[in-house]
């Protein structure tokens, strides 16, 4: 664990408007328990959970006018998470003469999320990835957060598959059709571009007014490592309909995926968001269902998987996952392209 890359890289840690200066926030990432504020010039402070007095949590302390104080002996944690107070030495004289300080983390805020990293180092980029360089940024938009009890890889390898969809979302997004659908597929340094070629999307209760004539639609999926992905529809009459997953590694079975989606219906588009949303839930629900499932059983009987070429795109994404957490740069693993046809 401890070569891993993945503290590296930057993790939403929770929405910016989740943060406020009256209230602490509990998150783990990556096994590490913080405790997230915003301190009295407004800015994030995400901690260890951890007091520096005697290691109670932080989280569950109080937090008043962006000054946390812990619940055991109550010291006071104040900007940028420093000791502004210690009851029993009479307050704040001693603490400021002290100058001790909380174990904090760097944070960023952009897209109305903040952005945690663990570790920097070699490999962190200067930002996160905006939801502007994912393509995500057409007029209607919606955001969803919900937790799976299953892996990143797991997870990562759902929201770009395309095989599940006419089974898991039965009706609402696909019917198995039994037609061979032609991919490429790109890996190139911890990216993978996946172009699918003369596919006429059954969008199920949608299709009479997205795709009426079930004509070919253009669809491209992306995979950023380690944790982002991103597919792409666009219609033949010009709709586009966008969603951007950001998987955060919880624990080793426990994933937490904010989901953006974006989409363009031309006039119907200031009227599509409660539609939206909802069906975006229930899809999500489906495979939350789906995935906690595989989890228990992987819990059960450990992640034995029978991979054929339809899982390309799998073996792919997850080569690249499990090779950082064991040290090995995306950019160490082969760039290759290929193509494989699978029936959906
Ligand atoms: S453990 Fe936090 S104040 Fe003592
Ligand atoms: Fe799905």
């Amino acid at each position: 664990m401890s070569h891993s890359l993945l503290p590296q890289y930057w993790y939403v840690i929770a929405e910016a408007r989740e943060l406020t200066q009256q209230s602490v926030l509990s998150r783990t990432i990556l096994d590490e328990s913080l405790a997230c504020y915003r301190d009295s010039q407004g800015k994030v402070v995400i901690a260890q959970d951890r007091c520096i007095h005697r290691s109670a949590r932080l989280s569950s302390g109080t937090v008043s006018d962006g000054n946390l104080s812990c619940r055991y002996h109550g010291w006071v944690y104040g900007d940028s998470g420093k000791i502004v107070s210690i009851p029993c030495e009479g307050g704040e004289e001693f603490a400021s003469q002290c100058g001790m300080k909380a174990k904090t983390y760097t944070s960023i805020e952009q897209d109305g999320y903040v952005y945690v990293c663990l570790k920097p180092g070699e490999h962190t980029p200067p930002r996160p990835m905006t939801l502007n360089e994912l393509g995500s940024v057409w007029k209607g938009r919606v955001r969803l957060q919900n937790r799976f009890q299953n892996s990143l890889s797991n997870c990562v390898e759902n929201y770009i598959d395309v095989p599940h969809t006419a089974y898991v979302h039965h009706g609402i997004f696909r019917k198995p059709r039994g037609e061979p659908l032609r991919t490429t597929v790109t890996r190139h340094e911890g990216r993978i571009d996946i172009t699918y070629h003369g596919e006429r999307l059954n969008l199920g209760t949608f299709s009479m007014f997205l795709n009426p004539q079930g004509s070919e639609i253009e669809h491209t999926d992306h995979f950023f490592a380690p944790n982002v992905t991103s597919v792409h529809y666009k219609m033949p009459g010009g709709y586009r309909y966008s969603i951007s997953s950001q998987s955060i590694p919880v624990t080793a079975m426990e994933t937490m995926v904010y989901t953006d989606i974006s989409y363009d219906f031309g006039v119907w588009t200031p009227f599509a968001a409660w539609i939206v949303r909802r069906q975006a839930q229930e899809v999500l629900k489906q495979d939350i269902d789906i995935l906690n499932e595989q989890g228990r059983n992987i819990d059960k009987y450990g992640e034995r998987f029978y991979t054929t070429s339809a899982d390309l795109i799998h073996t792919l994404t997850s080569e690249i996952i499990s090779g950082m957490r064991s040290g090995i740069t995306p950019a160490e693993i082969s760039s290759e392209t290929k193509e494989i046809t699978f029936c959906v």
